[in-house]
């Protein structure tokens, strides 16, 4: 038989993609830090039984179209917007991603934003650099406290929970706000559940983790901004377009919240000229929330399970279209 043949969008370490070479012909996009040209892309999926993507990969119609022989996409993230789930599950083709091995370094990541945002530390630090430190005075560069405060968590997944538990640590309260209540996080972290403008106007912290679905598009809107406290601190650590920029800059320009931690835009990479980066109050940063070297292994590795798992006609560990199961490609 033919060995299958996968295509992984990005340059990835030899060793970690091993298992692949092992049971497939492998090609690999030949740069670390340049998306794969949409005509490459488009090119390989006509060839291939695997595509290994990042998500910064757009997997719609047209790819599923040219994958004729297409079984399984596997996104390596936790996140899948990138992804025409509908069409590919139409198309036979398994959608998977690399849930819980990235929970912590990305709720790690999450507080520490929350951290600098609250205390001014980019700030600080590009004020120290500068040479700019001439005395030690009362209020200089004073921030706000984040121990005791109410941190308001909006998609209390495994990563929220992790963010909670880190929270707790800081004598916190946990106010979360998600589709369904979760009793067992509420008995464990003391969370309490709120509905979405209860939780904008009684939280300091304002923290998204929530997925980008149609229905949390712009859930972050001018109306959400004006709920919430004028002190509040927006952190943003699951999509940008969960945010409706517009409204975030006005309310962060007119005062009506305090800063923003925002590790994620509607558009990445973001164009230096965006207005949210010239803004004092806003700690901006690229899209980093699972970037431990520890971590990156682990979702390359999980994504090579993944397609192995389907490639031999198994049921991958996290697969996000159950419904595949129904409407596999022979
Ligand atoms: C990162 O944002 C991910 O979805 O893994
Ligand atoms: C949205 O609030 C979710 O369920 O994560």
């Amino acid at each position: 038989m033919e060995k299958p043949y996968i295509f992984i969008t990005r340059k990835l370490p030899e060793e970690v993609i091993a298992p692949l070479t092992e049971i497939g012909q492998v090609t690999m996009w030949p740069h670390e830090d340049v998306p794969v040209a949409r005509e490459v892309l488009l090119a390989e999926a006509k060839k291939a039984d695997a595509l290994l993507t990042m998500l910064s990969d757009c997997i719609d119609r047209e790819v599923m179209e040219a994958g004729t022989n297409l079984k399984v996409v596997a996104n390596m993230a936790v996140g899948f917007d990138n992804i025409d789930v509908p069409v590919a599950t139409e198309y036979g083709v398994a959608v998977c991603n690399t849930p819980d091995v990235l929970n912590n370094t990305t709720a790690d990541l999450t507080f520490a934003l929350l951290l600098a945002t609250a205390r001014r530390l980019v700030e600080a630090a590009e004020y120290m650099k500068a040479g700019e430190w001439k005395s030690w005075s009362p209020f200089l560069l004073a921030g706000t406290d984040v121990h005791h405060k109410t941190i308001g968590i909006v998609g209390l997944g495994k990563i929220g929970q992790a963010v909670a538990k880190r929270a707790k640590g800081f004598e916190m309260s946990i106010l979360y706000h998600n589709r369904t209540r979760n009793e067992e996080a509420e008995r464990q972290l003391g969370a309490v559940y709120c509905t979405f403008p209860e939780l904008l106007q009684a939280s300091d912290f304002v923290v998204c983790l929530t997925p980008l679905t149609a229905e949390t598009r712009h859930l972050f809107n001018r109306q959400a901004f004006q709920l919430m406290k004028r002190s509040a601190i927006f952190i943003n650590a699951s999509r940008g377009a969960v945010v409706d920029e517009e409204a975030l800059y006005e309310a962060l320009v007119n005062g009506e919240i305090a800063g923003a931690g925002l590790d994620v835009f509607a558009e990445e990479p973001v164009d230096p000229s965006h207005p949210l980066l010239s803004l004092k109050n806003v700690v901006a940063l690229p899209h980093i929330g699972s970037a431990s070297k520890e971590t990156r292994v682990k979702m390359m590795e999980r994504s090579c399970r993944n397609i192995i798992a389907v490639l031999k006609g198994e049921t991958p560990e996290a697969l996000v279209n159950t419904e595949w199961l129904q409407h596999k490609r022979a």
